[in-house]
């Protein structure tokens, strides 16, 4: 008697990895194909991926025509803010927001308070998400001067994502000031490291540009090019002294994608949609502190390389850096208002719109958002279609015409830079571990999410 399927997904077209890819980590290309094919799951898992799968031995059948099926999209930095500003956001309503935009796994930032710098902070948060997180979570160690000596031993920790670095002073207390303490952390350990590149000698020389004109066009004025690129060229100059992986956020310039393009072979290269969408002065014009964040959105030309650098391969992987505050705290006078914007709901449609538009191909987009975290962290089972991986799809509809409003917002800040935007590609479904967990906008299941697991 043949095996009875738990679910059956049918008629959907299929991002399923190249046969015989045997690509290394920083290298790039069509990784991905589209195929229509079902795919049937069982037990939470993948056991089947077959032109044609008979309906008659599945419990559960979806029939996806029209719709593709992408890997779960997993969101590499989100900041959710729990324990310690959880009136911004907590475990339960940030990966809420993020089983509605489409994503199935996200890895969560040490900047919170207290900071994620220990064995026992790291576990506590995983505590917290344990039964209320809506989607699969995995949490970064922050590395500090206090804990420089053990971060080979932390980063190893189950459902740690790796180890995380800024170098320049964000939201939160977290910052590797001193060369000195960079470089232990770099020479301890194997993981990547994943890093907040800007100088924080030169913003804090810079800082009275801000306070003198209170006005946030000029948040990218101290916070210039000059501040990414010392930073981001040392970072470099240590990755390779110290022979170690890292892997840089959020990259706001053209200039930095020239020089990492030099270093491919041990820098993998992050991207945010606000950074492929929004632009100065435009979004400063219309957002006014809505669009102040870190590093900051800068001009056209800016946007323009960031694009070319995606297109040209120099980009591995797309986070949304899902930053949320309070209207109230964005509307505080610049710069006392904090930085960042939230993106965990918008990040899927905001990049399909893009694939729509003609400026990436779907396969490009979910390689970013599926294979290469898959890759740059060393996830185990996830990130791919493939018979034995976890069953963790985002399905979305290529034709479906949507318009993104603060209302669909459900992270706690109750805000999206992107309110009023016409979209054309949107998540239908987000399938965890063979779980309907979000159908057309609808939560169906709640607090499925589990740990992720690494393989080192
Ligand atoms: O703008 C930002 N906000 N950049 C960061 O690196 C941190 C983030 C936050 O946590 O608010």
């Amino acid at each position: 008697m043949s095996q009875k399927f738990d679910l059956l997904l049918k008629n959907g077209k299929c991002l399923l990895p190249k046969p015989n890819d045997s690509s290394t980590d920083n290298t790039l290309g069509a990784k991905l194909f589209i195929s229509d094919s079902d795919i049937a799951i069982k037990d939470g898992k993948i056991i089947l991926i077959q032109h044609s799968i008979d309906e008659k031995n599945a419990t559960k059948v979806i029939d996806l025509k029209g719709k593709h099926i992408l890997p779960g999209v997993i969101d590499s930095q989100v900041h959710f803010r729990e324990p310690g500003m959880t009136h911004k956001e907590d475990l339960e309503s940030g990966t809420r927001a993020a089983v509605l935009g489409g994503v199935t796994s996200v890895f969560e930032m040490p900047n919170t308070n207290p900071s994620t710098t220990t064995a026992e902070s790291l576990q506590d948060k995983i505590n917290r998400a344990q039964g209320r997180a809506h989607c699969n979570f995995a949490f970064f160690i922050g590395g500090s001067t206090e804990n420089a000596g053990e971060l080979n031993v932390l980063e190893k920790l189950p459902h740690c994502s790796g180890v995380k670095v800024f170098m320049g002073s964000s939201t939160g207390s977290l910052l590797v000031e001193e060369s000195a303490v960079l470089e232990k952390i770099l020479s301890n350990g194997s993981r990547r490291v994943i890093v907040h590149s800007e100088d924080e000698a030169r913003l804090k020389e810079r800082k009275q540009i801000a306070l003198d004109s209170q006005d946030v066009h000029d948040h990218p004025v101290w916070r210039d090019v000059d501040t990414a690129m010392i930073s981001t060229k040392k970072l470099l100059g240590f990755a390779r002294k110290h022979n170690r992986r890292v892997h840089v956020l959020h990259i706001s310039s053209e200039e930095e994608m020239q020089i990492l393009k030099e270093y491919k072979d041990i820098a993998t290269v992050e991207v945010l949609p606000q950074h492929l969408t929004l632009f100065a002065p435009d979004c400063y014009d219309r957002l006014k502190n809505f669009a102040q964040q870190n590093p900051p959105v800068r001009e056209k030309r800016h946007m323009d390389g960031i694009w070319k650098a995606l297109q040209d391969g120099i980009v591995d992987v797309i986070g949304s850096d899902h930053a949320p505050h309070t209207k109230e705290e964005k509307e505080r006078p610049y710069p006392t208002s904090p930085s960042g914007l939230p993106g965990v709901q918008t990040l899927v449609p905001v990049m399909l719109n893009h694939v729509n538009h003609g400026r990436l191909s779907l396969e490009r987009f979910t390689e970013m958002v599926t294979e290469n975290p898959r890759r740059v962290f060393g996830i185990k089972n996830k990130g791919r279609i493939q018979v034995g991986f976890d069953a963790d799809f985002t399905v979305i509809d290529m034709n479906a015409e949507r318009t993104i409003t603060n209302d669909w917002i459900v992270s706690k800040c109750g805000w999206t830079p992107y309110d009023g935007m016409k979209v054309k590609g949107w998540a239908t479904h987000t399938i965890i571990a063979g779980a309907v967990i979000m159908e057309n906008d609808q939560l169906l299941l709640k607090s499925k999410g589990q740990p992720v697991e690494f393989e080192h």
